[in-house]
């Protein structure tokens, strides 16, 4: 039986269990939370949707531990607080790291052979604290963020040129924050690359506003942030590796000697399978991209170290 969990039970795990119940290519998803009938109403809700939506995962909630989660093939952890307006997801570090890394040692006893993709903020250091709790190999933790940022350099590239986001190609890497690296040179926009359709101005705003894109979301919901692109995108990731599709993502990785950088979770383009991360993928970037690709590298490097410390 194949079998997906999804910690947190709040605006993004409860969509990322939905979005993945209803692509309905494993057996059962199971939603956890410590909050009391929580996840419990929430599974049964969405399962009263699947004669309609036309699934047949069958959805569990758990609030009362990991039992119902055991052996699961993925886990996504979304269990932790999101921001609120002002301030960055460096804020969330010192109490989202305490309730990761106690949710990491429960996944590793329920389920030790499980993919596991953190969402939880802030990214690249939770992603890196849920490795070493866990004690899993590099390439069974990723972490979610490049698909997302990625979706909404789509959707500026894609209003600012009158195509569906749908025709537009690009790529973010880096950081989840101040130093992602949105990376023009890859941009086409309608088959054209963005040099041929964007002034230098229009890049660096589409840029930035990416750079900004969850914040802009805070902002103006003033309360929580944001979960609709954000849970497409770890349902994709969930997508790719249970069926072993091998689709190439930009996700947060171990980078271990590719684009001359090493030892530090960072956003790089990588193929997904059953295994996890089954390759980083070394794309042609121009020296300036690739530079800063390198400064997110040292930018998040010296973090990752100390945040087991700080369970
Ligand atoms: P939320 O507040 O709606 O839900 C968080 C849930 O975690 C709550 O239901 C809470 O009870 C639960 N929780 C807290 N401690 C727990 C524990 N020990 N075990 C199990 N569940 C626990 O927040 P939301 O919007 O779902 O965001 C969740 C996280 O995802 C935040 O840290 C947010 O910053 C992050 N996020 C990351 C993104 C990314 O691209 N990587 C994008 C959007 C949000
Ligand atoms: C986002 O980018 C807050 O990380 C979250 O929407």
């Amino acid at each position: 039986m194949s079998k997906v969990t999804v910690v947190g039970a709040g605006k993004y795990g409860s969509t990322t269990a939905q979005r993945v119940a209803e692509m309905d290519v494993v057996d059962e998803v199971v939603l956890t939370d410590i909050v009391e009938g929580l996840p419990e109403g929430l599974a049964l809700d969405m399962n009263q949707a699947s004669s309609i939506e036309g699934f047949r995962t069958n959805v569990v909630g758990q609030s009362d531990g990991y039992d119902k989660t055991a052996g699961s093939d993925v886990v996504v952890i979304t269990a932790g607080l999101p921001r609120k307006p002002g301030m960055s997801r460096m804020d969330l570090l010192e109490v989202n790291a305490k309730i990761v890394g106690e949710v990491s040692r429960n996944i590793a006893a329920a389920s030790p052979d499980a993919v596991i993709i953190v969402v939880s903020n802030p990214l690249d250091e939770m992603t890196a604290l849920c490795q070493q709790v866990t004690g899993f190999p590099h390439a069974r933790v990723m972490g979610q963020a490049g698909m997302l940022d990625t979706a909404r350099f789509k959707t500026f590239l894609g209003w600012e040129f009158g195509v569906p986001a749908t025709d537009v190609e690009a790529m973010t890497l880096g950081s989840h924050g101040d130093t992602m690296v949105p990376v023009p040179s890859l941009v086409k926009v309608g088959g054209k690359a963005l040099s041929e359709v964007a002034s230098a101005e229009q890049i660096e705003r589409l840029v930035q506003r990416t750079r900004d894109g969850g914040a802009e979301v805070v902002a103006l919901l003033k309360t929580g942030s944001a979960y609709y692109a954000p849970s497409s995108a770890a349902a994709a990731m969930v997508k790719a590796v249970v069926t072993d599709s091998g689709a190439q993502m930009p996700v947060c990785a171990w980078v271990d000697g590719e684009y001359g950088i090493s030892g530090v979770y960072l956003g790089v383009p990588a193929t997904l399978g059953r295994g996890g991360v089954t390759r980083i993928v070394e794309l042609d970037l121009t020296d300036a991209e690739l530079a800063h690709l390198r400064e997110a590298a040292e930018a998040v490097r010296a973090k990752q170290a100390d945040v087991a410390g700080l369970v």
